[in-house]
């Protein structure tokens, strides 16, 4: 083990977002995977026999051998990720923060928590002043969120708006990616040659709700969401990875499309100001040409870190049409999770 490097664990380590972490945390300058957990399905195999991987070429070397625990642990690493099924998140991530663990979550058990940061550090660092109240309860142990996968895509592309020009309603259609659903998710003869407009676990309810609490405030130790409206149709497509959202944007004060098109591009954050390892250069990357972006072609921007905006337009009617795209499990989850931990530890909350 590389003692310069600080231990991390891996909750839910042979999932779709759980390989995405172990890949991109391979050769990170400060975290480096020293345990991985899962299921009893999984549990007291060596990591490579436990898991499928999916992701191109093998586990990391340093990774594969490691005998995957039970949630219960013990874990010695102080940081966290966790990737598992929102089944049995909830309750795990609750015991290990009250055993003095930060975890940092993707699932949605515990998003719209009344002291939980729901963190994209870009748009809302400021709201990790609601993890010193969760440490004292916990003796010391806390939750750090990221949103829905869509929701760092929509939200992402509404927060320069929202600052400049102020979100009165937001309509929004989405076309979501296959790998958003894990392994193996859709049945094939249901998607191939096929759109369908539903995803479960209450995906428009969370795409309704979530951006609020991130563009809302957090002040005398409670988050007042903002107050705008958003209106959400889903659909799962046959794509792999990437998911796109075609958004009606409703604005409190005009805007011009060359001045939102200038604050979308130059948005920038906490995560830019300190070159955290993980942050893209530029968080939104806005391209101009008529037919893009495209998932194919522009989902790995910056290793899957930056959200692509495009076709940046008037409705007519004093409002704006957009379309933006997020890779779904880098931005929309394990790449998100890994930025959060590089926040926390530049913020000192590692420690
Ligand atoms: N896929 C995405 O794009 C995406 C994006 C954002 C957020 N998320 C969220 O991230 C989480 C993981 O999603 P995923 O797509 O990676 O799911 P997945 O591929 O089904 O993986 C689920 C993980 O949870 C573990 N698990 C399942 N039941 C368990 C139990 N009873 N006890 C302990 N561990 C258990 C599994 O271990 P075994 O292999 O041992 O069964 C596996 O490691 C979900 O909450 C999801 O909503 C997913």
């Amino acid at each position: 083990m590389d003692r310069q490097r600080i231990s991390v664990g891996i909750l839910g380590a042979t999932g779709a977002v759980g390989q995405r972490f172990i890949q991109l945390l391979e050769g990170h300058p400060w975290f480096q995977v020293a345990e991985v957990a899962a299921s009893d399905r999984s549990a007291g195999k060596p990591y490579v026999d436990a898991c499928t991987w999916r992701l191109p070429g093998a586990p990391p070397a340093a990774v594969a051998g490691l005998q995957v625990l039970t949630t219960e642990g013990p874990f010695e690493a102080r940081l966290l990720f966790s990737g598992l099924d929102s089944s049995v998140a909830g309750e795990v991530e609750s015991s290990l923060a009250a055993k003095g663990h930060a975890v940092v979550s993707n699932s949605r058990n515990h998003r719209m928590d009344p002291d939980v940061p729901l963190l994209i550090p870009e748009i809302n660092a400021d709201h990790l002043e609601a993890v010193p109240a969760q440490r004292k309860r916990n003796g010391g142990g806390y939750i750090v969120t990221n949103p829905n996968c869509t929701v760092v895509g929509l939200a992402m592309a509404l927060a320069p708006l929202h600052r400049a020009f102020g979100l009165e309603s937001v309509h929004v259609a989405t076309l979501q990616a296959l790998s958003g659903a894990g392994y193996p998710g859709v049945p094939s003869l249901d998607v191939a040659d096929n759109v369908v407009p539903f995803i479960g676990g209450g995906e428009e309810e969370k795409i309704e709700t979530e951006p609020r609490k991130i563009l809302g405030r957090f002040a005398d130790d409670t988050f007042t969401d903002a107050d705008f409206r958003i209106s959400a149709s889903v659909h799962r497509v046959a794509v792999s990875d990437g998911h796109t959202m075609a958004a009606f944007v409703h604005l409190r004060r005009p805007a011009t499309v060359e001045h939102a098109i200038r604050v979308l591009a130059e948005f920038r954050g906490e995560p830019q100001e300190r070159q955290l390892p993980t942050a893209p250069e530029r968080p939104i990357h806005v391209l101009t040409a008529p037919d893009r972006p495209q998932p194919r072609l522009d989902r790995d921007r910056e290793k899957g870190m930056a959200v692509s905006v495009g076709r940046v337009r008037s409705d007519g009617n004093g409002g704006l049409k957009l379309e933006a795209l997020v890779h779904n499990t880098i931005r929309g989850a394990a790449g998100a999770a890994i930025l959060n931990g590089e926040l926390l530890q530049a913020r000192g909350l590692l420690s």
